[in-house]
């Protein structure tokens, strides 16, 4: 199986794949963190996209369709954060097109704009192990420590209230078209995500367990 996963930022794109990754023994490729780690281990890739990320905005196609060329290796697995436009929708075509494969679903997770701004705002996010926490829904066990390392989580550096902003705007403009581009292929599954994580992933695994 093969599925993308769209959403606004904090529809909790990240969350699901992680736990959908593990429910179906999947490849689990999220842009945001293959571009995070160039940026920390200030590659090259990481120097040119470091601006845009800090700035809320999308990193150039051209640099992204060779990320996600590179990393998809297998022919099942989870996309987190790519496709967001149009472009990167018909690019990701061609690329599995090349391995005679196509996508079996695009879900996407549908969130209102408070759920969305909660979600940043109270997101932590580990610096040394990349652990995610949130400080009301899933918080660590000591406040502002992280479970896994001791290390002192962090706000993430797009976690800005402007930056939020700008995100939201971003996806508004660029996102939103691929609803109705793989709505017409016939593989769109919407999921109300405003509700807890558990909650969310069950009614993703109902959805794709009913279509297979
Ligand atoms: P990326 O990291 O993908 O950012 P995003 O799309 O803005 O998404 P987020 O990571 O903020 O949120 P999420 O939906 O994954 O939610 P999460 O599970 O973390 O991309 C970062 C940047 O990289 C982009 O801005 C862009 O610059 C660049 N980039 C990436 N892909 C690109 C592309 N294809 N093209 C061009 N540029 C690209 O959850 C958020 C918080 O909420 C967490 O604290 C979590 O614990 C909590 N949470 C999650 N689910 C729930 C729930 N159900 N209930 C309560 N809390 C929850």
């Amino acid at each position: 199986m093969r599925f993308i996963l769209l959403g606004a930022p904090g529809s909790g794109k990240g969350t699901q794949a992680k736990s959908l990754g593990e429910h179906y023994n999947l490849e689990r490729i999220s842009l945001g963190d293959i571009l995070r780690q160039e940026v920390k281990n200030e590659s090259e890739l990481g120097r040119k996209v470091k601006t845009y990320m800090e700035k809320g905005l999308l990193v150039p196609d051209e640099i992204i369709s060779l990320v996600v060329a590179k990393h998809i290796h297998s022919d099942d697995f989870i996309l987190d954060g790519y496709p967001r436009n149009l472009a990167q929708a018909k690019e990701l075509d061609v690329i599995l097109g090349k391995k005679k494969i196509s996508l079996d679903f695009a879900v996407y997770l549908e969130v209102n704009e408070e759920t969305m701004l909660k979600r940043l705002s109270g997101r932590r996010v580990c610096p040394h192990c990349d652990a995610n926490y949130h400080i009301e829904n899933m918080p660590p066990q000591k406040e502002g420590v992280c479970d896994l390392c001791g290390c002192k989580l962090l706000l993430r550096r797009d976690d800005k209230p402007e930056v939020i902003r700008k995100r939201w705007e971003v996806f508004v403009s660029e996102n939103m078209p691929l609803r109705g581009y793989y709505k017409e292929k016939q593989k769109l599954i919407v999921i109300d995500a405003n509700g807890e994580a558990s909650e969310v992933l069950q009614n993703i695994t109902d959805k794709l367990n009913g279509k297979q």
